[in-house]
């Protein structure tokens, strides 16, 4: 006679109810888990259950984006530069290194330029925001638009609207004295093609015509 136990519950353990149900919970947690960001899955390390249950919890958010103001539902997890490529369909800010490192999401926030991946769209709620999009009037270009232009300022492109929005805020800064000024205040913008120099003619070009 075997003496293998069947594979049934213990004395006690019903598996239709908690068991069961608690293993299709942890087992769903921690799927989710592994598809979501550190932060989340610190949070159910450490048990906060109400806490991880409210980053996936939509809240209203109201932005004026390129003059046309956004009411949409988010959760709080998701950044600037998600709900502009993502939820609105402007694709001209980038994503690059999606971690501040590289400017090419770099958009206007109430006529100050930030790096959008690294900005929790529900701390923008009521701004302004500028984007690539929203620089040309109609048919016409921005001047900085029409400097990148004439000057070659680009090559393959990906990081080339990043630059013109951190370009057009520098000017507005103040920051565009001299070369080394300019390459100093447009570090935060990596061109991986090179581009640089005629980035820098780009600017002082605007730079001359606003003087
Ligand atoms: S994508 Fe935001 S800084 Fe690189
Ligand atoms: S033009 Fe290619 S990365 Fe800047």
């Amino acid at each position: 006679m075997s003496t293998t136990k069947p594979c049934t519950p213990t004395d006690g353990e019903d598996i239709s109810n908690g068991t069961r149900r608690d293993f299709l919970k942890q087992t769903s947690l921690l799927t989710g888990i592994a598809l979501t960001p550190g932060t989340v899955v610190k949070a159910a390390e450490n048990q906060w259950d109400e806490k991880l249950a409210g980053v996936f919890e939509k809240q209203a958010l109201h932005l004026e984006v390129n003059g046309v103001k956004q009411e949409l539902m988010v959760e709080p997890r998701v950044t600037l530069l998600e709900v502009l490529r993502e939820h609105l369909g402007l694709t001209g800010t980038k994503k690059g290194c999606d971690r501040g490192q590289c400017g090419a999401c770099t958009v206007h926030v109430n006529g100050v330029r930030i790096n959008s991946c690294l900005s929790l769209a529900l701390t923008n709620d009521g701004k302004k925001i500028t984007t690539i999009e929203g620089l040309a009037k109609e048919e016409e270009l921005h001047p900085m638009q029409e400097a990148f232009i004439k000057h070659d300022g680009f090559q393959c492109g990906y990081c080339t609207s990043g630059q013109i929005m951190s370009a057009v805020a520098l000017l507005k800064e103040g920051h565009a004295g001299s070369e080394t000024e300019i390459r100093e205040f447009m570090s935060g913008n990596i061109c991986r093609c090179g581009a640089y120099p005629n980035i820098v003619k780009a600017i002082q070009e605007v730079k001359g015509d606003m003087v």
